[in-house]
């Protein structure tokens, strides 16, 4: 330590660490990086303190605000410091205005410099005290620029100092806050800065260290580490929860849409599956029509029609022939009528049931097609509810049909089979089966036609599955649907 009580140079410089100046001339020129304007304000005093209390001069250029601060804390200390201002031992000076007279288009000019600040030092030093004059000199010019973001000027700055140095002994202090160096990217800059000076202090927390000088600037250099990557750390965290908060919110949105189709699809289910059963109930209400009224009219007519063929046989036979064909028409109308009755919706089902239904279908529809049909009930079948019943009655339909229209099988096999709590159904044909095109619209529903389509809604609406499996050598149509939840 010198007599002012200011660490001195070191020639441990140029070691591993911090790089600092190596510092042959006279003169010591530190660097202490700061958090607190209030510790390092109390150090800088402390060493003001000393040095005007042991007759040296001293000379400060900082901001307004340290030179007021600082001022405090040495009348604190029971320093007056007007009559060394007086005497010229104590020139404090604003950095700012200082600063503006040998800045040259944004450079300290060296000559300037030397003018302005080197005739500062000189004044201070004849003011000086004793046999052995010292100055002590504090500056923040340095710390200014760089905060400016002028790293260049700055540098330039301090080794302005040093050059001030080679013609002037002086101490020299500069002051950094830590706070300005705190990106990846001022490294560099951060370490020619440390270059320059012959002395780091690493802020306040670490003053105890002090005389361990590579020790201090290798922490010196940890701190500002830590400062950058604390920094980038809270960028990153900070992106990363914005982002998980973008993403959140379209999940949401996702979901909602999700929800939304969920809800319209169900909606058209339910629709769909009311439509087919109006359908099957306006099937049941025409074909009970048709053989309550129209075809109970038609048996009168037929009746009054035999009752006039006899009279008319005796007195009027060319009208007896005529009525007779007449008879004959309306006896094929009959026919025709209970068929269409039948077809649109078999009294058997609702009487009987499924098992004589099927049975009396595929034997008619076995004849007027020729395909050869066979079915197989396995199990005792139980009666089923009637919407169930009418449900596989019109699937074994709509299968029989597509057998016919679409398939060329000259067979076809109805395997119905009851277990208990569910009902399975299989349609068998040995067709040129359905063409892969078709097939796969089935999945998505893209199929023009509606047999295959309602079908699957009927049995969706009994909470079951159906299985359609269609190659070359024919097609396979599977259906189970679990009967507790057919019996609701
Ligand atoms: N057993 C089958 N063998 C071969 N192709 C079939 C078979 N069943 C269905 N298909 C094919 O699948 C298509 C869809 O059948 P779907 O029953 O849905 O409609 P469609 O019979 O054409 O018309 P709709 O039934 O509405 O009158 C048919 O057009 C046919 O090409
Ligand atoms: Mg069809």
């Amino acid at each position: 330590m010198s007599k002012a009580g200011i660490p001195l140079s070191s020639h441990e410089s140029c070691q591993r660490g911090i790089e600092t100046r190596d510092h042959r001339h006279h003169s010591d020129h530190q660097v202490q990086f700061y958090v607190e304007d209030a510790s390092f304000l109390d150090s800088l005093s402390r060493s003001i303190g000393t040095a005007l209390g042991g007759g040296d001069s001293a000379v400060v250029i900082a901001t307004r605000t340290h030179l007021d601060g600082l001022t405090g804390r040495l009348r604190a200390r029971g320093l007056e410091t007007q009559r060394a201002v007086e005497t010229g031992r104590y020139i404090p000076l604003d950095s700012r205005p200082t600063l503006s007279k040998f800045m040259l288009e944004g450079w300290p000019d060296a000559a300037r410099f030397a003018e302005v600040v080197g005739g500062v030092i000189e004044t201070a030093k004849s003011a000086a005290e004793g046999d052995d004059p010292r100055v002590f000199a504090f500056q923040e010019m340095g710390a200014l620029l760089w905060a400016e973001g002028t790293s260049g000027s700055a540098l330039q700055l301090e080794q302005h100092w040093n050059d001030l140095g080679e013609k002037h002994s002086f101490f020299l202090r500069c002051a950094y806050a830590m706070q300005t160096f705190d990106r990846e990217e001022h490294d560099e800059a951060f370490l020619k800065i440390c270059a320059e000076h012959s002395t780091v202090i690493p802020a306040e927390k670490y003053g105890a260290l002090i005389g361990k000088r590579q020790r201090l600037r290798n922490i010196t250099r940890l701190q500002q580490k830590a400062g950058t990557l604390k920094l980038s750390h809270e960028e990153l965290e900070m992106r990363v929860k914005e982002r998980t908060k973008e993403l959140q919110q379209e999940n949401l949105q996702i979901l909602e849409q999700a929800g939304m189709v969920e809800m319209a699809n169900q909606g058209l289910r339910e629709l769909s599956a009311h439509l087919l059963q109006v359908q099957d109930e306006e099937r049941r209400r025409i074909a009970r029509d048709l053989h309550d009224n129209t075809a109970q009219s038609l048996a009168l007519l037929s009746m009054n029609l035999s009752a006039l063929k006899t009279e008319a046989t005796e007195w009027y036979p060319d009208l007896a022939e005529g009525l007779s064909e007449n008879l004959g028409i309306v006896k094929q109308i009959s026919t025709e009528l209970r068929a269409l009755s039948y077809f649109l919706h078999p009294p058997l089902l609702d009487e009987v049931g499924l098992e004589s239904a099927l049975r009396w279908y595929v034997d008619g529809f076995g004849q007027r097609s020729s395909i050869k049909i066979n079915l197989e009930l396995h199990g005792k079948l139980e009666r089923l509810s009637r919407n169930l019943e009418t449900a596989i009655f019109r699937v074994v339909q709509e299968c029989l049909t597509n057998i016919h229209l679409h398939s060329e099988s000259p067979t076809a096999t109805i395997r119905l089979s009851q277990f208990p709590g569910k009902i399975s159904l299989e349609i068998t044909d040995e067709g040129k089966g359905i063409a892969p095109e078709k097939l796969s619209k089935l999945a998505s529903s893209g199929l023009p036609g509606l047999g295959l389509r309602s079908m699957r809604e009927r049995i969706k609406d009994f909470q079951g599955d159906i299985e359609i499996i269609s190659q070359e050598t024919g097609t396979q149509i599977k259906v189970i649907v679990p009967l507790a939840a057919a019996a609701s």
